[in-house]
């Protein structure tokens, strides 16, 4: 078994996530449910990406519609692009996604852009069948993954619901421009829900038809592409890079720009930030790349575009797309929607925004947090997540449940920590089940009232990843407790 199975079991388990409608047998796939935990510790990373990604780098940040006119998709190239190749069993009508059922059945790489020629010469080559019924597959033909909706009474308006979070973010550009007293460059941020008809969704939170993002649309000057404000912090920063035809290498942010390796110093520090940002998650370094995409890979809008990827047990997985979409955008929806988008210069002079994108796949980014945190050693399993991202900071427990005065106590030390921090009360069943349940949702430290704190006003604080315990002052806990919990101190 992976670590991707561990995942998914332990998901089951402790109902982290689990199909949608998942009682009736008519669901679709491709849809999923976070339930308590997870929705914490969901919400906890788009926190932090808030934080590190949208706060501290001064941007703004939007919540738009889901559903938008055709208009707009006619305008940004979706509705003739945003394609992925399939392929359609002629024995049981099963349709396949063309490039992934390729290269689940060679050492090949395969990518969706390939020419549908290509995939199909390749399926005959390999004599590809129906995985399911080894039926005969039809030729591979586009398949637009764009989920139409209709709404109206009496006449229908043609909308969609949104494939990317960005769409709006464009459309509100000039508006935040009038109203935000905007100065580039600017990032205008996004978190939310988006939909693709994926031709074969799998994988739990990989391949998802309802999906979460989070994405920033950095605009700038592109003659001012060289101009960041806050270069030095990052400049001697190393990133991980694979470009196209070349070895995995880190090379500081300098070394990028100089050797022509990013188009510019803005696209160098953005892909720092990017970095540190899943360092926080608790990925380990060694295991993360930004991977250059070549022509045939890169996004209909993009000039530049670089996927930072992950490894895990089931291989690289990309859990961000980060694209130089230039003024493709703007352009498309200044043309489509008949509005000037250009923007004012101090010298006078109008030009149309350039755009660097860092879209981020909220699910895929949990999933492989939760995944690369599992540890399992002999009979315990937790999940050495980093306190920021612990759906709970402390559990806090009588030694004995069965014990009134136990009980008092803890609940006394519970209400003195439930204002500050996201701590929970647990009095059932045997210390060694709650320190094991809390171990799986990863809890970083768990707190225990035993008998000796009733004389001393004090107890017992357990780190979660060393198993090590320190009494510690009930009067001291709060700051012990912000201490542990911010690394500023350990077990
Ligand atoms: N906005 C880029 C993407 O959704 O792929």
């Amino acid at each position: 078994m992976s670590r991707y199975d561990d995942v998914v079991n332990l998901a089951v388990r402790r109902s982290l996530f689990y199909p949608a409608s998942e009682i009736y047998s008519t669901a679709p796939a491709g849809m999923y449910d976070y339930g308590p935990f997870g929705t914490t510790i969901k919400r906890k990373i788009v926190d932090l990406w808030r934080k590190q990604l949208v706060q501290k780098e001064n941007f703004l940040e939007i919540d738009g519609a889901l559903i938008m006119p055709e208009d707009v998709f006619k305008a940004s190239g979706h509705l003739g692009n945003f394609n992925d190749p399939m392929t359609q069993c002629v024995k049981c009508n099963t349709v396949h996604r063309a490039d992934k059922l390729l290269e689940e059945n060679s050492k090949d790489q395969y990518r969706e852009a390939m020419p549908v020629a290509e995939l199909t010469a390749a399926l005959r080559i390999l004599k590809l069948n129906c995985p399911k019924c080894k039926g005969e597959l039809s030729d591979v033909r586009q398949f637009n993954m764009m989920i139409k909706s209709e709404i109206g009474v009496v006449s229908k308006v043609p909308t969609y619901l949104r494939m990317e979070t960005c769409q709006s973010i464009f459309l509100d550009w000039d508006r935040l421009v009038k109203t935000m007293r905007v100065k580039l460059p600017k990032g205008v941020a996004q978190y939310g829900t988006v939909f693709r008809n994926e031709i074969s969704p799998r994988q739990t939170l990989l391949r998802l038809v309802e999906l979460h993002q989070m994405e920033t649309e950095v605009f700038f000057d592109p003659k001012e592409i060289d101009v960041i404000e806050r270069w030095d912090e990052v400049k001697h920063y190393k990133v991980n890079v694979l470009r196209v035809g070349q070895h995995a290498e880190s090379l500081t942010t300098e070394q990028l720009v100089k050797e022509k390796i990013v188009s510019g110093k803005l696209i160098a520090y953005y892909l720092a930030r990017e970095q540190q940002f899943f360092e926080l998650l608790g990925l380990p370094l060694e295991k993360m790349r930004f991977r250059e995409l070549d022509d045939t890979e890169r996004a209909f809008y993009a000039k530049e575009g670089w996927d930072f990827e992950v490894e895990t047990s089931t291989g690289w997985r990309e859990l961000s797309a980060n694209n130089y979409r230039t003024d493709y955008d703007l352009k498309r929806h200044g043309e489509g929607s008949k509005k000037d988008l250009s923007f004012l210069r101090e010298d006078g002079s109008r030009f149309i925004p350039h755009v660097w994108e860092i879209s981020i796949g909220v699910d895929r980014t949990f999933f492989t947090a939760l995944e690369l945190a599992y540890r399992q050693e002999g009979e315990r399993t937790w999940l050495s997540l980093p306190p920021s991202l612990a759906p709970i900071q402390a559990g806090v427990f009588p030694l004995l449940s069965n014990k009134p005065e136990l009980v008092i106590k803890a609940k006394e030390v519970y209400e003195s920590l439930r204002d500050c921090y996201d701590v929970m009360y647990d009095g059932t069943g045997s210390i060694g089940k709650r320190y094991a349940r809390l171990d799986e949702i990863g809890v970083p430290f768990c707190i225990t009232v035993d008998f000796d704190s009733l004389a001393k006003n004090d107890v017992t604080i357990r780190a979660r990843d060393s198993g090590k315990q320190q009494r510690v002052k009930i009067a001291e806990l709060q700051d012990t407790l912000y201490k542990l919990i911010t690394g500023k101190m350990n077990l």
